[in-house]
């Protein structure tokens, strides 16, 4: 988390490889992040599928540019889709779903290669609160599942909490790490927790660290 303009994007876009550091180096496993690894998963506030393909062939693209799609990638997609309450729409087009479908068919096409890193850049931002608490649920389990390291930006203090197992907060431009935040919350996590003392004692303290109460 931290304010709009401090460097979020631009770091996770680092770590991605998508764009060089200025100065310093990213390490993942002792390895300098120079380009795009197979191993990540990156998914963005906008759903960003093509228009002119199928539900379908948006979740397989990333395994057509590892040339790994085939028989065994279309199944593992159908079974991504209907884990994500999109059974039957496979071969419907982007146009035809809703935001938050779309934005379940993004989460799918980032998880379709089994990435070890997810990148996340407030995927669930432009959701209605039902929707965007059903997909956090869906991401934990998916990750439970998966076993993936996620990196999850959101301006969402209760989001952050609700799904991380730690929570770093960035300062105003030029960013420093204003906060680290263990959250000792217990897996799996449901809605009851939300409104533990607990929970708003970790929510308080990520807004400190934002500036936003004291
Ligand atoms: N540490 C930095 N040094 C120099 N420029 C930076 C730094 N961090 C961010 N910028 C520049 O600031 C601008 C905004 O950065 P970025 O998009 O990463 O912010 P953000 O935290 O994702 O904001 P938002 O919450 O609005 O999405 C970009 O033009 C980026 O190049
Ligand atoms: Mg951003």
């Amino acid at each position: 988390m931290g304010p709009s303009g401090c460097g979020k994007t631009t770091f996770l876009k680092i770590v991605g490889g998508l764009i060089p550091a200025s100065s310093g180096t990213i390490q993942i496993n002792g390895r300098n992040v120079v380009e795009p690894h197979p191993d990540f998963g990156i998914a963005f506030q906008q759903a960003n599928l093509m228009p002119w393909r199928t539900i379908l062939n948006n979740v397989l693209f990333p395994m057509e540019i590892l040339r790994r799609s085939g028989t065994a990638a279309a199944c593992r997609a159908r079974e991504l889709l209907a884990l994500v309450g999109l059974e039957g729409f496979e071969q419907y087009y982007p146009s035809q779903l809703s935001g938050g479908m779309q934005q379940r068919v993004a989460l799918c096409r980032a998880l379709i290669h089994k990435p070890k890193l997810l990148l996340m850049d407030e995927p669930f931002g432009a959701l209605d609160e039902l929707t965007r608490m059903e997909m956090q649920d869906l991401l934990l389990g998916i990750r439970a599942k998966t076993g993936a390291t996620v990196m999850f930006v959101t301006h969402s203090i209760s989001e952050a909490v609700y799904i991380s197992d730690v929570v770093v907060v960035f300062s105003k431009r030029p960013a420093v790490i204003a906060d680290f935040i263990p959250i000792d919350l217990p897996y799996p996590r449901s809605a009851e927790i939300r409104y533990s003392p607990e929970f708003t004692e970790l929510e308080h303290r990520a807004g400190r660290a934002l500036g936003i109460t004291r």
